[in-house]
């Protein structure tokens, strides 16, 4: 272990941890030294691209416990499928428990868990071998959001009063991997996979900068979803088709369409809101990300498809899909948003270099499990209020136990 540099290992090789690899070309002082992932072939092609973008000199792992005794490696990100978060925490810190290594750290990407009590018990473990954590929530480090929001609160909130409605909004047409769409694996729907960042994203705006999430408090919560496409019978085949025959809408259906508001006390007496939607049936140029915050005399408005940078593709253009001008790129044809570097525009680079000097002891987390817990605890909330048809105080009774009918494959909508 050294005082100067961070050596971390992913947990994960998929769409998420490469995100995370391209980022660390902006992360000064910290290198990708290791990968562990279930297929030795993946953990080997994102270590070589690790190695190939020059941020460190990654090698693949046997297992997690291999990986965390190894002492080149101080932290561990942790971006593998959310069903598998448990078990995969577990081994770490049965590690740690067993003498076998050390760690400065654990970052885990969203959502921590799929339900509260998944959720605890991840908080339990950490807390049990005294680790430190980062809930890896990028698009709070996304360089408009983070730029817009300093900038509003300093010239607008600080002379004509602090801001009362934020928005927030993740659309896409749908994931990439059958696990995202099966409710038991992953948690929920769309609700569980993309609400996550945006009820973060809407409370973090409204929040002063400088200031605690915990002075904007949820205290009420109307949650919806609904399922307005991939139940459609043609879809549902077509879905069935690509992914997989465990993914079956007819039968075992999550929702594509979520929508929460979220009203929050703040410390500074207040009542102000917080509105987000999430989509898998938004056909678009590619992934959608926006929000707004609005205030007595000022707005802000952000949106990751306004990029500043189009191509135009004419008919006779007839290349291969692919995702090479935006992430959940729908055409390849027309006129075409071009994000130009994505891990930067959605937070990545920003959210990592920010973990790895949190480990390093040079700066205060801006999020740690805690804060990842109270995201699954919202996000429960709103399935609640979304099975009951009714807003409800936050926090509802009955929330550590709660699983959602999405969850349980019993949600007919
Ligand atoms: N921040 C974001 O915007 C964002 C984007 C995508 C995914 N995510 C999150 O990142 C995580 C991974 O998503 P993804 O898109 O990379 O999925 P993915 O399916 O593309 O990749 C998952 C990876 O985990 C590996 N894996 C399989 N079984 C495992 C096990 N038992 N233990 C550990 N790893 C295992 C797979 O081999 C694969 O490499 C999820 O929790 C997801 O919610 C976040």
């Amino acid at each position: 272990m050294s005082n100067d540099r961070l050596g971390v290992g992913f947990i994960g090789s998929g769409f998420n941890a490469r995100f995370h690899i391209q980022g660390w070309v902006g992360v000064r002082d910290a290198d990708v030294r290791g990968v562990w992932s279930p297929s030795a072939r993946n953990a080997q092609a994102a270590a070589s691209l690790a190695r190939e973008l020059a941020v460190g000199e990654a090698k693949a792992y046997r297992s997690i416990t291999d990986m965390v005794a190894d002492p080149a490696i101080d932290a561990i990100w942790l971006t593998g499928p959310n069903h598998v978060r448990v078990e995969n925490v577990e081994e770490i810190v049965r590690a740690l428990d067993s003498g076998k290594g050390e760690l400065r750290g654990l970052a885990c990407e969203k959502p921590l868990a799929r339900n509260v009590g998944e959720a605890q018990r991840l908080v339990e473990l950490v807390e049990r071998v005294g680790l430190r954590t980062g809930y890896l929530e990028n698009q709070l480090f996304a360089p408009q959001v983070e730029r817009g929001k300093a900038l509003l609160w300093a010239r607008g909130a600080a002379l004509t009063g602090r801001p009362y409605l934020a928005r927030a909004a993740e659309e896409h047409s749908g994931p990439h991997m059958p696990w995202f769409w099966q409710g038991r694996l992953q948690g929920g729907g769309v609700l569980n996979d993309m609400m996550c960042h945006s009820a973060l994203v809407v409370r973090d705006l409204l929040t002063k900068p400088g200031e605690p999430l915990a002075t904007v408090r949820p205290v009420r919560v109307t949650g919806h979803i609904a399922s307005l496409k991939w139940t459609r019978p043609e879809y549902a085949q077509r879905l069935s088709k690509t992914m997989g025959s465990d993914v079956d809408y007819a039968k075992s259906p999550a929702e594509d369409f979520a929508s929460v508001v979220i009203e929050f006390e703040t410390t500074d007496g207040y009542r102000v809101l917080g509105e987000a939607t999430t989509s898998w049936s938004f056909v678009g140029a590619g992934l959608r990300l926006s929000a707004e915050l609005l205030g007595p005399e000022y707005s802000l408005s952000w949106n990751s498809l306004d990029t500043g940078l189009k191509l135009f593709f004419s008919r006779e253009v007839r290349g291969k899909t692919g995702e090479d001008l935006v992430e959940k790129q729908n055409a390849e044809v027309g006129l075409m948003p071009v994000v130009a570097n994505e891990a930067v525009a959605y937070g990545y680079e920003a959210e990592d270099r920010h973990f790895a000097r949190v480990f390093l002891g040079r700066e205060e987390p801006r999020l740690t499990f805690a804060d990842g817990l109270e995201v699954v605890q919202l996000l429960m909330t709103a399935y609640q209020s979304a099975e009951q048809g009714r807003t409800l105080e936050f926090p509802p009774a009955g929330l550590d136990a709660f699983v959602p009918a999405v969850a349980r494959g019993a949600w007919r909508p």
